[in-house]
Order: C-alpha cells, then sequence, then structure tokens
C-alpha cells in the first residue's frame, strides 16, 4: 500500500502549483496528476457537473491504486469536499482559499479574494466567510480570464498584465493591501501580480501548507513510502495530450509524457453543464 501513488487532480494544469509543492514536501513518492483539460474550466460550469467529474476521476485514480487523494482544485473542493470524504476509503487533502493567514497579515483589515465564480458562489466558500468575517473584510473578485490565460502557458505579455491589472487594481482602490488567491491556476501569475501590485502588497496561496499537511495524514496513516529513490511522476488528461503536454512541460519545468485519460473517464457528464444553470443559493 505504501508504494502506491498519489492522485492529485486539477480541472486543468492549474493544480500545477500544488504538485510542485508536493513534490518539494515528497520527493520520494510517486505521483499521479489528472488535468480534465477537456473539461475545464469548472469556474464557468454547474456543480452538478463538477461533482461527476470529480466522480469520474477519482474513479480513475482507484483504478490505478492511488494511497491518497489530493484536490489541487479550489472549485471542486467547494464543491465536492463533501463527497470526497464520505465516499473515498483513503486520505483526501483539499485546496481551499487561505483566508487565517491573510487576516494576520493585512494592516488595512482589508483582504482581496481572487478565485473562480463557482468558488466564490459556493455555499462551502460562503461558510468559510462566516467563520472569518468578523476579523477583516473580503472582497471577492472573480479571475476566469486568469484560467484562460495559464490553460495556454500565457503567464506573462501585454494581455495577461492587462488582465491582472483589471482585477486586483479596482481592489486597490478599495485599500486592499493582502491578496488570497483562491484558484491553483493563479500562483503561475504570482510574479506579475506582485510586480503591479507591488511590494507593499502580501501574495498568500496554500500550496505548501497543503503538501506538510499531507506529509502529516500519511504520516499519520502509515502511508508514506519507504523506498530510497526518487519519485516518478505520471501525467494524464481528459483533453488532447499534444496540446496540454507543451504547457503541462513548461510549468513543470520539464519535458514531460501526457496520456490521454481512458475515454469511460473523459466523456462529459450528461448533466447541466453551465454554471447559469446552477440553482441561485444567495
Ligand atoms: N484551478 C481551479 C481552482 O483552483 C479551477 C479553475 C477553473 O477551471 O476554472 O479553482
Amino acid at each position: 500500500m505504501t508504494k502506491r501513488p498519489i492522485g492529485v487532480f486539477d480541472s486543468g494544469v492549474g493544480g500545477l502549483s500544488v504538485l510542485r509543492a508536493v513534490r518539494a514536501e515528497l520527493p520520494r513518492e510517486d505521483l499521479l496528476y489528472v488535468a480534465d483539460s477537456g473539461h475545464a474550466p469548472y469556474g464557468e460550469r454547474s456543480e452538478d457537473f463538477i461533482l461527476e467529474r470529480v466522480k469520474q476521476i477519482t474513479a480513475f485514480m482507484r483504478s490505478r491504486r492511488v494511497k491518497a487523494v489530493v484536490s489541487a482544485c479550489n472549485t471542486a473542493t467547494m464543491v465536492a469536499l463533501q463527497w470526497l470524504r464520505n465516499h473515498l476509503e483513503i486520505p483526501v487533502v483539499a485546496i481551499e482559499p487561505m483566508l487565517q493567514p491573510a487576516i494576520e497579515r493585512t494592516r488595512s483589515g482589508r483582504v482581496g479574494v481572487l478565485a473562480t465564480r463557482v468558488t466564490l458562489m459556493s455555499e462551502g466558500f460562503s461558510s468559510l466567510l462566516v467563520r472569518h468575517q468578523d476579523q477583516a473584510e473580503f472582497f471577492l473578485q472573480p479571475c476566469p480570464r486568469f484560467v484562460e490565460l495559464v490553460e495556454r502557458g500565457a503567464l506573462d505579455g501585454p494581455e495577461t498584465r492587462q488582465a491582472i491589472r483589471d482585477y486586483i487594481e479596482p481592489l486597490f482602490r478599495q485599500g486592499v493591501d493582502t491578496l488570497v488567491l483562491g484558484c491553483t491556476h493563479f500562483p503561475f501569475l504570482i510574479p506579475i501580480i506582485q510586480e503591479i501590485a507591488g511590494p507593499e502588497v502580501a501574495v498568500i496561496e496554500p500550496s505548501r501548507a497543503l503538501a506538510r499537511e499531507l506529509r502529516l495524514r500519511l504520516t499519520d496513516s502509515r502511508l508514506l513510502t519507504d523506498k530510497p529513490e526518487p519519485g516518478a511522476t505520471f501525467f494524464w488528461t481528459s483533453g488532447e495530450p499534444r496540446q496540454v503536454e507543451p504547457v503541462i512541460s513548461r510549468l513543470w519545468g520539464a519535458k514531460v509524457q501526457v496520456q490521454a485519460l481512458p475515454q469511460r473517464y473523459a466523456i462529459p457528464p450528461d448533466v447541466n453543464r453551465t454554471a447559469h444553470s446552477t440553482p441561485n443559493r444567495s
């Protein structure tokens, strides 16, 4: 059991920001990454659609006998965490927007949260907000263009800089001095976000904290590998491997091979696809 891989998934390539933190924390573990690029962006999907995709991806991971699952997608966490915890008999660790460190860091008491629309409108995020809202004022900013830019590897350039300005400058006008990155695609834009925001603004993202939590969970469950050699990393996608491979290689920092997810785990679920069909929960 300890030699089995750890499964990590995201709607696309964003979860690689989490995968690199996991690789740094657990260098000897085998990792299996699923980029659900054929169905990205989750931020524009209905909750039913996202939940069905999570079921398919974890069914695939179970067929590969993973020993733990990491949701490297805030949107999927907000929609499917309960299902994951109730239905998987292995450890589940899930990324979510880190509000507490932002509260500790802000001096103005005003914090911007950048995430997908689905995350910001989810019940999961509302209850997170309720638990923290007496400690700071939160300004919520959906950033769908960031996901699209990172998916095609556009980490810099005029279009990317303009999108960053469009999303964050209005927050600064409100006195925000701390930004929480509530989507795993966004850490790839940190150099430009920080350049535009200036050194006074703190940018908070949770991938290292999640990797440490994963190590603790594996230690407690006695699931850490005992093999001495460096772990392997396997990449799968529901998208077109020839298109996804160069982007993953670039973001991962090494040339990698990406395999096509078997068809039965890649087909779109037969439910409403778009977020607009999600009932309004407010
Ligand atoms: N990377 C994902 C997240 O953390 C979702 C991006 C998307 O597909 O919209 O929320």
